[in-house]
């Protein structure tokens, strides 16, 4: 049969050229989102963006150079120093190259003859996160998966497994098990306990004092209540740190409670966990190598793109625990435990080659070059903190430990609801005009601005004139009322 149009597909001198002219559009993107000369992004409402799409399609225009350069012109410039927004990575040149390769290449994961390498990888990243953590390498043992949710629902369900009285795998839920965890824990918790079938108790909420960390003294009252309801308590979760905010929790008392009390203690590292590198901020991580299992994203704080989030056990045979598949076309000895076969532990079957972008920045720099990050990006906090103290009409929420800084436009005197509306309309405007990037969240019961200083280009420039830009703005809403 004749293959004309699968032959051209997979021809190698197209393949070369296309490739070359995607280069040198990644390359310009590259050096004019840095430049900030673009803007961080063209908004277009939802309605709008469809019908952009559905005429592209419609027009017939089969240059593939047209359609890469109109998707980066529609798409949120991450490198641009402008964007603040949410914490997602800027990704490092080098690790997307790498994306490039491992999405040609596309060996699976499961096991260990259809990805060698990159299950190998696996191995030696997450040794060497272990190591960092404080773990013994020896006896810690870990693997990745498609981001914290699934990583945190992955250790949810070994914790269960481990600490249930009972074969919950097997026969289910017959009794209410619960976690506790900060009131200000990431959604993706609470989540994951009710796709446990676990529901709405499933969580037990632990209050935060107004530095926004676990009300410590709390912990023995809750734990007693929920005893007292008939719950059994499985552990407790530390947050390293919680995501609205950046705060990170005291991860001792949880480790000493979680001992007094015989629980498991998991850390969700996702965005904080990296400080880890730095000589400078780990000691807000001081206590997590006492944890038995920890979730860290490297799409989050280490400039890697998405998804790559590594999860470490203390005890390498807990990572064994979350599932437990018969899979006879994938591993022949069912009850064999290999950890080169990591679809005995993961989750996911097909998995990708995620070790290789990390791996990559690994090799290239080490360490050094995450610890550079986190301490420029957390310092770029304290100095826009410190900005922000210095302006009457401009209130910080609380002093950050990380790279978030959530603050508002306060011009006199207006309620609470009024400044929540405010600030909302200000964020609003913000994303229409597309100059920066920033977010919000509630705190209580109030919206906050809120920027997550990812880029390691955003300089006290970029923040100055977005603060400038914010009071315009406000000025500009209050007179309109
Ligand atoms: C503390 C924390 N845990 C988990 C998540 C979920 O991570 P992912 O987006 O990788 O699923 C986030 C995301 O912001 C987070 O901040």
């Amino acid at each position: 049969m004749n293959k004309p149009l699968i032959s051209k597909a997979f021809n190698p001198d197209n393949f070369r050229h296309q490739g070359h002219l995607l280069v040198e559009l990644l390359g310009d993107y590259l050096e004019s989102a840095l430049q900030s000369s673009t803007p961080v992004n063209r908004w277009r409402d939802p309605e709008d963006q469809l019908t952009f799409w559905q005429n592209d399609y419609k027009e017939g225009d089969r240059q593939l150079e047209h359609f890469f350069k109109k998707l980066i012109d529609s798409s949120l410039h991450m490198h641009n120093p402008k964007n603040m927004g949410h914490q997602v990575a800027i990704p490092a040149p080098e690790a997307a190259l790498a994306g490039l390769l491992t999405e040609l290449l596309n060996n699976g994961t499961v096991v260990y003859e259809i990805g060698a390498p990159a299950v190998v990888l696996e191995r030696v990243v997450c040794k060497q996160l272990a190591q960092e953590m404080g773990f013994d390498p020896g006896k810690a043992d870990g693997f990745m998966t498609s981001g914290a949710s699934l990583a945190n629902l992955t250790a949810l369900m070994a914790i269960r497994n481990i600490k249930a009285g009972e074969d919950v795998w097997n026969k289910g839920n017959n009794k209410q098990y619960a976690l506790m965890v900060s009131e200000e824990a990431h959604y993706c918790i609470d989540k994951s306990l009710r796709i446990m079938g676990l529901g709405e108790a499933g969580t037990i909420r632990i209050p935060v004092d107004e530095h926004y960390k676990v009300r410590v003294e709390m912990l023995e009252s809750a734990y007693r209540a929920a005893r007292d309801r008939g719950v059994e308590v499985l552990g407790i979760i530390g947050c390293s740190c919680s995501t609205s905010t950046g705060t990170y929790e005291e991860l001792e008392p949880l480790a000493d409670f979680a001992q007094a009390h015989n629980l498991w203690f998991h850390v969700d590292a996702a965005h904080g966990g990296p400080a880890i590198f730095s000589k400078k901020h780990r000691h807000r991580l001081k206590g997590i190598e006492r944890a038995d299992s920890v979730v860290m994203d490297f799409h989050k704080m280490m400039m890697t793109p998405a998804l790559s989030t590594a999860i470490i056990f203390r005890e390498a045979k807990h990572s064994y625990r979350s599932f437990s598949q018969k899979a006879q076309y994938l591993w022949e000895e069912q009850e064999k435990k290999s950890w080169f076969n990591l679809g005995q532990r993961s989750f996911e079957c097909t998995k990708l080659m995620m070790s290789i972008k990390i791996y990559t920045l690994l090799r290239q720099y080490g360490t050094a070059l995450f610890e550079e990050y986190i301490d420029y990006t957390y310092d770029l906090a304290q100095s826009f903190a410190g900005m922000l103290k210095q302006e009457s009409d401009l209130e910080l929420a609380l002093q950050p430990e990380t790279n978030v800084v959530c603050f508002r436009y306060k011009p006199g005197k207006l309620s609470s609801a009024s400044l929540s509306k405010l600030n909302s309309l200000i964020r609003k405007k913000l994303i229409e005009d597309g100059e920066f990037y920033i977010v919000q969240t509630q705190l209580k019961e109030d919206i906050w601005l809120r920027v997550t200083l990812m880029n390691p280009f955003t300089t006290t420039v970029e923040l100055r004139a977005l603060l400038e830009k914010i009071k315009q703005l406000g000025r500009q809403l209050v007179s309109e009322q």
